[in-house]
């Protein structure tokens, strides 16, 4: 149960605003193994561990919306050997959550250029995609090679090329008409987006979504990252004063 924040079904403190969409650059796995003289790729499954608690936590809290980066488009050119296990480690993870999140109520969706993986992966991903769409509860964006600057560089090509086959004119591109053509079309932009791991960038997530979001820089690594980081996370959110450019 909640250790802060109360379940979905309760009211939460008064006091305390919950977000309703979250990101998370789930960093730092290779430095956790590292420090405990494990191969990078003993991070990576721990990290996946964590990313199982911290959804669920999430879910259960009553955000309605989770973008958790995964894999970024950069993330290819890692040594080998480290692609391959974050591939291995996808394949049974999406093998598993099939079932695992059978009892939940959670709508599961892949944001990213999906066709860059093997067609087993490709065709899991969808699998989750259509055995999750019809509930009602969080939904959870998998970012896997997603980056933001090759998700505007196609929102760009798909309106020039519906300008040109009619479908759009010129004039209705508007910035709401360029979220509609991103991955996350039909969601509400981040609130809130924590970095674990103490890195100060972005590295291509969300640029788009996130031109007025609120960030949370936390020193622990992914792997470490508990539910009381997120009630953190979550506190120091709800102390923000957001002006979008006002006064
Ligand atoms: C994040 O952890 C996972 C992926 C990018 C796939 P890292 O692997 O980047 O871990 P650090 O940043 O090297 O510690
Ligand atoms: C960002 O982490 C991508 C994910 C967490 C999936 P990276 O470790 O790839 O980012 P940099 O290299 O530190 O900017
Ligand atoms: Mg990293």
């Amino acid at each position: 149960m909640a250790a802060f924040w109360k379940s979905k079904s309760e009211p939460q403190p008064e006091s305390l605003i919950l977000p309703q969409h979250v990101g998370i650059i789930m960093d730092g796995n290779g430095r956790w193994a590292k420090k405990r003289g494990l191969p990078r790729k003993a991070g990576h499954t721990e990290g996946a561990r964590t990313f199982r608690k911290i959804a669920r936590y999430c879910s259960e809290i009553g955000i309605k919306y989770l973008t958790v980066y995964a894999f970024s488009t950069e993330n290819w050119k890692r040594p080998e050997d480290e692609v391959g296990a974050l591939m291995k480690l996808f394949d049974s993870y999406l093998k598993e959550a099939i079932s695992d999140f059978k009892d939940d109520d959670i709508v599961v969706r892949f944001i990213g250029d999906k066709s860059s993986f093997s067609p087993e992966l490709q065709a899991l991903m969808i699998e989750n995609e259509e055995c999750s769409k019809d509930r009602d509860g969080m939904v959870l964006n998998i970012a896997m090679n997603y980056g933001s600057r090759d998700e505007i560089v196609r929102a760009v090509k798909n309106i020039c090329s519906d300008v040109q086959n009619g479908k759009i004119t010129e004039e209705q591109i508007s910035e709401q008409l360029v979220s509609d053509y991103l991955y996350t079309a039909g969601q509400p932009d981040p609130d809130l987006i924590i970095r674990p791991s103490g890195e100060y960038r972005i590295s291509n997530f969300m640029l788009w979504q996130s031109a007025y979001t609120e960030f949370v820089i936390m020193n622990k690594l992914w792997p470490d990252f508990q539910k009381s980081d997120m009630d953190e996370a979550l506190r120091i959110y709800s102390q923000r004063n957001r002006r979008y450019g006002g006064v």
